[in-house]
């Protein structure tokens, strides 16, 4: 039973009473819809279809316990613990990073493990997918290949295979070919991830598609790709070195942030287990304008190592240059020295760099880049056994950081001897016997430890 409708415009949402030709709201023609209005009781009788509402714990706590694992147990932490059967998950990342690479090799894992894999390639062909396999050493019998674009043909053949992973490299390919769209237009990639998330969870069949990311370093493709999935992961590091670095920015069954670092090596991506001695390797000791912190990233710390370079501006005025870090911090920790301990950096050009292509961010190291600026300009080496923690206040003070014991507990397994914490945080000590924990109120107290 219903009352009396209500007509709105299509396009801008505009309301009224009557249907109107041209909405006077934003002008468009033609776009009015009716929508009822229904009075209590009106809505649809039950029937044997219809959906009850349960008591949300009600039932076996399954808690994903059927994921399995790809093989990388880097990767299983950024996916947080493993494949989920039936989850849907992009790789989106810069042309030539190694999203097929590592797409590949976890195909090749997962059939060797767990049984049939699809691998669907839009963008390369059987031979030279194989060319990589055979360089990645990929013999799995269980991984099948099919060059296709076609989304109905690629659904036809998932459905006769009945995979437990399908890659599909990638989704700006794929097209379904009942739609008037171009293949890669903002329609297309939408019904295809639909229609693949759609038989995904029909089948339980874990599905990864590679997402081409822009210029800009966004994934190509409407921002409802992301709503859509299950899982986004980030692919990234630089083309010229064989850093690479996984990151998750959602992730419906775990946490996100979590980051994983591979290396790219001959015969594919190798995981770093160990990626605080991986980002220290090349560190020369005793060299001023070096500092070693602790970052976290996710749930794992990673110590880095901070350069600074202060040299007298040439010409013109003075360069601040931040590279893995932030440049407003770093203009902060320059501004805190000048102001507080008197540096004359007005006429200096400053250079800051963590180095190994990380980027730190957090507060949590901006004593590290205080003191790195401060052994540049006074050409003096900061201690090399001494790790810096802290976040640097306006008035030059220390402030105290989260994760402090995830950090300590990275600086021991390092073999590191002294930690710079804040004040606060010195308590810890009882609990870290093998270093020395030294509570510092002040940037000044720091650089008096520590230069
Ligand atoms: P690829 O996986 O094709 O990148 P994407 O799919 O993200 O575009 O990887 C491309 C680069 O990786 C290529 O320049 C060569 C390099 N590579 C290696 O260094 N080692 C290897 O074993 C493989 C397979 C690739
Ligand atoms: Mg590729």
């Amino acid at each position: 039973m219903r009352e009396k409708s209500r007509f709105f415009c299509g396009e801008c949402g505009y309301e009224t009473g009557k249907w109107l030709g041209r909405c006077p709201g934003c002008g468009a023609w033609n776009t009015f819809c009716e929508k009822p209005v229904h009075k209590k009781g009106s809505y649809r009788k039950k029937t044997a279809e219809t959906q009850q509402a349960v008591p949300l714990m009600e039932g076996e706590s399954e808690d994903y316990e059927e994921r399995f694992s790809s093989s990388f147990g880097e990767l299983d932490r950024v996916l947080g613990g493993g494949i989920v059967p039936g989850s849907v998950s992009l790789l989106g990342g810069a042309p030539g990073i190694g999203k097929s690479t590592l797409l590949l090799q976890l195909a090749n894992a997962v059939a060797k493990e767990y049984g049939t894999v699809l691998y669907v390639s839009g963008e390369e062909s059987h031979k030279q997918v194989k060319m990589r396999a055979r360089r990645l050493k990929a013999s799995s019998l269980r991984l099948y290949f099919l060059a296709e674009t076609d989304l109905l043909e690629i659904c036809r053949v998932i459905e006769e295979l009945s995979p437990v992973l399908v890659i599909i490299d990638s989704i700006q390919t794929t097209f379904h070919p009942e739609l008037p769209m171009h293949p890669g237009s903002v329609g297309q990639l939408r019904e295809c991830t639909a229609e693949i998330v759609r038989l995904a969870k029909l089948h339980g069949t874990a599905c990864f598609l590679v997402g081409h990311v822009t210029k800009e370093g966004v994934l190509a493709g409407p921002k409802v790709l992301e709503h859509m999935v299950d899982v986004v992961l980030s692919f990234d590091g630089d083309r010229h070195q064989n850093l690479r670095l996984l990151r998750g920015t959602k992730n419906r069954f775990g946490a996100t942030d979590e980051m994983a670092v591979f290396a790219m090596e001959e015969t594919g991506l190798q995981q770093v287990d160990n990626p605080s001695a991986f980002f220290l390797a090349e560190r020369a000791k005793g060299v001023p304008g070096s500092v070693v912190v602790a970052a976290v990233e996710g749930t794992r710390p990673v110590l880095v190592e901070i350069q600074a370079l202060v040299c007298s501006t040439a010409f013109g005025s003075p360069r601040r240059v931040a590279t893995g870090v932030d440049y407003n911090r770093m203009v902060l920790a320059a501004a805190v020295l000048e102001k507080r301990l008197g540096y004359a950096l007005a006429n200096q050009d400053i250079y800051v760099n963590a180095v190994g292509g990380l980027k730190v961010v957090e507060p949590a190291v901006d004593l590290g880049i205080s003191l790195a600026l401060a052994s540049s300009y006074r050409n003096r080496p900061v201690d090399q056994d001494t790790v810096a923690l802290g976040e640097v206040g306006l008035t030059g003070e220390v402030r105290g950081i989260s994760s402090m014991e995830q950090r300590l507990k990275e600086v021991v397994r390092l073999g590191f001897k002294r930690v710079l914490v804040p004040i606060s945080s010195i308590e810890l000590q009882d609990r870290y016997q093998s270093i020395e924990l030294k509570g510092v109120r002040t940037v000044q107290d720091a650089l008096d430890h520590a230069i």
